[in-house]
């Protein structure tokens, strides 16, 4: 079928049915025009599978939702820090949507996250913008290859569940650009995303819904966004004043609230009718897009590759985080294996909310390992403690009392019930429940190989206990073929290689966000700025559990010495290559993943001591070596200017820091880098230091003081003490005959 000519249809569309195209169908359809052959286009959650709701629905998950592949959700994808794998589950992703058909994928969400509270962390991927937007770039650009679209969400700032329709995130420039937004322009920038999802909060006290800046200057003049800007469910408070900020379609409909809006304002003229059209266009480039694969032959169903590829998607998703050697579980004929906890029988694999699949199939722990381990291994499993509530049960807890003591070795399977975690709301603590504790102590203290197995979304504290067992294996919510995936680790038919995406803090309270989570009266400030996750942790020189980029394997690695390359300029399409040999010391197949941090020692403003700006993720057999290649750009040494309203490098050494995670980077590589002065002009008001460290100020201003005969007065002691003076104040003081005849003068000079 031809693509719409879109034109056309404008000249055809009567002020109603145009109103009608800019405000959705249904729940998940854009409206039709039946008359002119515009027909509607489906979406449906979500970031980790497809929930296709097929009548009406609700946009929460209580409704019922076809079956379809539930992968990893973001915490866990993210953790495997492979770009591929991510772009593996997107093609998945958009081959079970065409099966489905359903035109567009409302995901990935992007959000950072900001605070380890948040009751949505598990649908997000990181706390650092550039492990984020490069997974979801991945993922969103495979999904697109296959005709399907993606939504980018929640644009921007929506970083909290408490109070999400309503609060004001206050947060400055600087730190939406370094932080909040780059997730959104590398995927915008990288692959154009049919849609992008605003968020529900208001960012600076507008509603994001409404926000011109973010909508339209920064989304499409300064990133070139061509696609539609999409509500999210119910985020449109007033359609004129959001249709005007840009964006072009309100999801799901008003019950003909906003279509009266609309008409009302073009007619009594309040409403430009270009902005209208504008609006429709972009509905109507949506349509046009989603035709060829609408109009196509469905792909057969793949589900059972599918769960294949979410076994092994759920198996890099797993970051071991502890272990003396009791994993890989090596367990001979005759000996006792106690898998205890209720989580092996009825796993806990994905999160509430607009993301909850129903899953093709679901895999149980419990049986998963039954078929791994040899057959003369014993199994036995007890509960240990319920779900419902966190006090103790007695009977419970003795019977995994006398389990563990007779085993050989103990799994316990502990982490979130859903009830702790969902959308819609944020946790208030990271504390696992108090009976899973209690019986993890009882374990601890009749077994000295326990193995803990976690299922959470977001981080749970693991520094009150985890000295008290052997292993720790920390599995996010690994979605449906999680089951397998955990089984093959223990039994080491798979060898982890995440890599934490968040850092395990030793406490809440470490948290930078923790004074200003999640705000009250309607406004969160967020008072840390630049300084979330590991950004905040390096700052204030804090230990924590497990940090940033940390994961553990069953083989060894060892990196030399990178080599460093620099192509190209400040200005002109500078390329830094990092080549990094990786040699796999150990004994076993594994995958290491190299991360590169920059550091800017002599910068002029506030900059985080490290930050991530490329990583590599290499697989290599027992005794084998290879080397990654990282490339860094421009932007990775770059800061926002606040003073210059954009992105800058400035000239002078840059470190690069390399290694295994962000407390773990054995080898620095220092660089130099020319870059034109950003310093600003020299005025009156421009310190003593500024006129010094600008080589022409410098020259007028001592060339000044020898025509007053006080060239000796101003000596280095002096500087120390008045440096920060602004040269109008020092004129006031008359110092060495400085006045302000003389400073008019010098300002004119320059
Ligand atoms: C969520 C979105 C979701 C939408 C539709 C909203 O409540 O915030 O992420 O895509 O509902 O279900």
């Amino acid at each position: 079928m031809p693509d719409l000519d879109i034109d056309a249809l404008l000249a055809e569309l009567t002020l109603e049915e145009k109103a009608s195209l800019v405000i959705g169908g249904d729940f998940w359809h854009t409206a039709p025009v039946e008359r002119l052959g515009i027909e509607r286009v489906m979406v449906a959650d979500g970031p980790h599978g497809l929930r296709m709701q097929p009548d009406g629905g609700d946009h929460v998950g209580i409704g019922g939702s076809a079956p379809a592949t539930c992968f990893p959700t973001a915490s866990g994808l993210a953790s495997s820090w492979n770009r591929s794998l991510a772009a593996e589950v997107g093609a998945a992703l958009a081959q079970e949507a065409r099966v489905q058909g359903v035109s567009v994928i409302l995901g990935p969400g992007i959000n950072m996250k900001r605070s380890p509270l948040c009751g949505r962390n598990f649908e997000y991927f990181s706390e650092d913008p550039y492990l984020a937007g490069e997974l979801a770039l991945a993922m969103a650009a495979a999904i697109q290859e296959q005709g399907v679209g993606t939504s980018l969400k929640h644009y921007a700032a929506n970083n909290q569940e408490d109070d999400r329709l309503r609060v004001s995130a206050e947060v400055d420039e600087r730190t939406l650009r370094e932080i909040y937004l780059p997730a959104f322009e590398r995927v915008v920038t990288g692959c154009q995303p049919w849609t992008v999802m605003c968020a529900y909060n208001k960012v600076n006290g507008t509603y994001a819904s409404e926000h011109h800046w973010l909508l339209t200057e920064v989304l499409r003049e300064e990133w070139g966004f061509e696609g539609l800007v999409v509500s999210d469910w119910g985020a449109v408070h007033d359609r004129v004043a959001s249709l005007v900020a840009g964006l072009d379609l309100e999801m799901p409909p008003s019950k003909g609230r906003s279509d009266v809006a609309v008409v009302e304002a073009v007619s009594s003229g309040a409403l430009a009718p270009e902005v209208l059209d504008r609006g429709v266009r972009r509905v109507l480039r949506l349509v046009s897009q989603a035709m060829p694969t609408k109009d196509a032959t469905p792909p057969e169903p793949a589900y059972e590759a599918h769960h294949a590829l979410a076994r092994r998607a759920a198996a890099e998703s797993a970051v071991l985080l502890r272990n003396d050697g009791t994993l890989p579980l090596a367990l001979s004929d005759g000996q006792t294996l106690a898998v205890i906890g209720p989580f092996a029988t009825a796993p806990r694999y994905q999160g509430a909310g607009s993301s909850q699949v129903n899953p093709t199939t679901l895999d149980v722990p419990l049986d998963e390992l039954r078929a791994q381990l040899p057959t003369h291994v014993h199994l036995t499993h007890a509960d240990g403690f319920g779900l419902d509530d966190s006090s103790n049960d007695a009977a419970l807890l003795a019977e995994a009392r006398d389990l563990a003591r007779q085993a050989d070795t103990v799994v316990l399977f502990l982490g979130l019930p859903a009830a702790a975690e969902s959308e819609g709301f944020d946790r208030t603590h990271l504390e696992l429940p108090a009976n899973q504790l209690a019986v993890l102590e009882t374990v601890a203290q009749v077994s000295n190989r326990v193995v803990v197995v976690l299922a959470n979304g977001s981080v749970v504290r693991t520094s009150a206990w985890e000295d008290r067992v052997g292993a720790v294996l920390e599995c996010w919510l690994g979605g449906q073929a999680a089951g397998g995936a955990v089984a093959d680790l223990l039994t080491g038919a798979g060898n982890p290689s995440g890599k934490l995406a968040e850092t395990i803090p030793l406490r809440l309270e470490d948290n930078p966000s923790y004074l200003n989570f999640p705000g009250d009266s309607q406004k969160v400030v967020y008072g840390e700025g630049l300084f979330i996750g590991y950004r905040a942790y390096d700052a204030l020189a804090l230990e924590v559990s497990h940090p940033f980029g940390f994961g553990l394997s069953y083989t060894s690695f060892s990196l030399g010495s990178p080599s460093v390359s620099v192509a190209g300029s400040v200005g002109d399409e500078l390329c830094v290559s990092v080549t990094v040999p990786v040699t796999n010391t150990g004994a076993v197949e594994g995958a290491e993943v190299v991360q590169v941090y920059v550091s800017d020692p002599a910068a002029s403003v506030r900059r985080p001591e490290q930050e991530l700006k490329g990583f590599a993720k290499i697989s290599l057999g027992a005794g084998e070596s290879g080397e990654v290649q990282v490339d860094l750009d421009e932007r990775a040494f770059s800061y926002w200017s606040t003073r210059l309203g954009r992105w800058v490098v400035e000239a002078g050494e840059f470190v690069l820091r390399v290694g295994t995670s962000s407390r773990d980077l054995p080898h620095a590589h220092s660089i130099d880098l020319d870059a034109p002065s950003v310093a600003g002009p020299l005025d009156r008001d421009s310190t003593l230091h500024e006129w010094l460290a600008d080589p022409r100020g410098r020259d007028v201003l001592l060339g000044a003081f020898d025509s007053t005969g006080s060239a000796g007065f101003i000596d280095d002691d002096l500087i120390h003490v008045i440096g920060t003076m602004p040269l109008s104040t020092l004129a006031g003081f008359g110092l060495g005959g400085f006045n302000h005849d003389l400073l008019d003068k010098l300002v004119s000079e320059l």
